[in-house]
C-alpha cells in the first residue's frame, strides 16, 4: 500500500476567526493537490468554520484532541462523534503537550485513538522522548512502550497515522539530526504490525528551511508542524517540499 505523504498542521492555542483566511492563502499559494495530503488543526472553536473556509480546496480539518467517551458530563471536553459531526477528518491524540499538561497516559491516548476511529476520524497518535531520556539512551525503550500502549489492538495502517515528535525539538528550534530522525522512524515502522503501510510524521521545529532534507528520508511520511503552519507561506512552503 502506498503511503502517501501527509503535511499537518497543527496550530495548537493560537487563531481566532481572523485566521481563516489561510485556507484562501494556502490554496492559492499553489501547494495543494500535488501529492500530498494537507491538514491543518486549529483549535476546537474554529473547526466547523475552517471545514467551511477550506472545503472548496482539497485540504483537511482536524481537532487537536477529543475525549475518550462519545458524549456525558464532561465539562469542557470534545467527543470525537462532535469533530466529525462539524467535518474533521482526522484528530491529533497524545501530543507531549495533552501528556504532560493533562497527565495522560498511555491508555487514556489508546482509549481516545479507538473513540477516533469509532466516530469516523483517522487518529494521529503521538510519541515522542524527553531530553532526559535521550540523554540517558533510552529513547528507543521510551517510544517503545508509547507504542505498545496507545496503538489499540486490531488497528491497521489505514486506521492511523504516528506523530514522533521528540519532546526537545517542539517550539524550540532544535531539531533531532537527519540520523536520529532516520533511525527513529525505522525503529517505530519496526515495532508495529503491518509497520510497511503506517505513516509516520516527523515533528519538532519543522520549518522551510529543514523540511526538504527531512522529508527526503526514506522512513518519513511527511510532517507534524507546529509554529511554522500558522503562516500560509511558511506552510506552502514545507507542503512543496514535501
Ligand atoms: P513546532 O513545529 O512549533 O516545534 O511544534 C511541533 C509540534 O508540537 C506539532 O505538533
Amino acid at each position: 500500500m502506498p503511503r502517501t505523504p501527509l503535511i499537518a498542521g497543527n496550530w495548537k492555542m493560537h487563531g481566532l476567526t481572523d485566521a481563516l483566511g489561510f485556507f484562501d492563502a494556502l490554496a492559492a499559494s499553489g501547494a495543494v493537490s500535488r501529492g500530498c495530503e494537507l491538514l491543518v488543526c486549529p483549535p476546537a472553536t474554529l473547526v466547523a468554520a475552517a471545514v467551511h473556509a477550506a472545503r472548496s480546496h482539497d485540504i483537511r480539518i482536524g481537532g487537536q484532541d477529543c475525549h475518550a467517551e462519545s458524549s456525558g458530563a464532561h465539562t469542557g471536553d470534545i467527543s470525537a462523534a462532535m469533530l466529525r459531526d462539524a467535518g474533521a477528518d482526522y484528530v491529533i491524540v497524545g501530543h507531549s503537550e495533552r501528556r504532560a499538561d493533562h497527565g495522560e497516559t498511555d491508555d487514556i491516548v489508546r482509549a481516545k485513538a479507538e473513540a477516533a476511529r469509532g466516530a469516523g476520524l483517522t487518529p494521529i497518535i503521538c510519541v515522542g522522548e524527553t531530553l532526559a531520556d535521550r540523554e540517558s539512551g533510552q529513547e528507543e525503550d521510551v517510544v517503545g512502550r508509547q507504542l505498545a500502549g496507545s496503538i489499540p489492538s486490531g488497528f491497521g495502517p489505514a486506521h492511523y497515522v504516528i506523530a514522533y515528535e521528540p519532546v526537545w525539538a517542539i517550539g524550540t528550534g532544535r531539531t533531532a539530526s537527519a540520523d536520529d530522525i532516520a533511525a527513529m522512524h525505522a525503529f517505530i515502522r519496526s515495532q508495529v504490525p503491518d509497520g510497511e503501510g503506517v505513516r509516520i510524521l516527523y515533528g519538532g521545529s519543522v520549518k522551510p528551511e529543514n523540511a526538504r532534507e527531512i522529508l527526503a528520508l526514506d522512513d518519513v511520511d511527511g510532517a507534524l508542524v507546529g509554529g511554522a503552519s500558522l503562516k500560509a507561506e511558511s506552510f506552502a512552503a514545507i507542503a512543496v517540499s514535501a
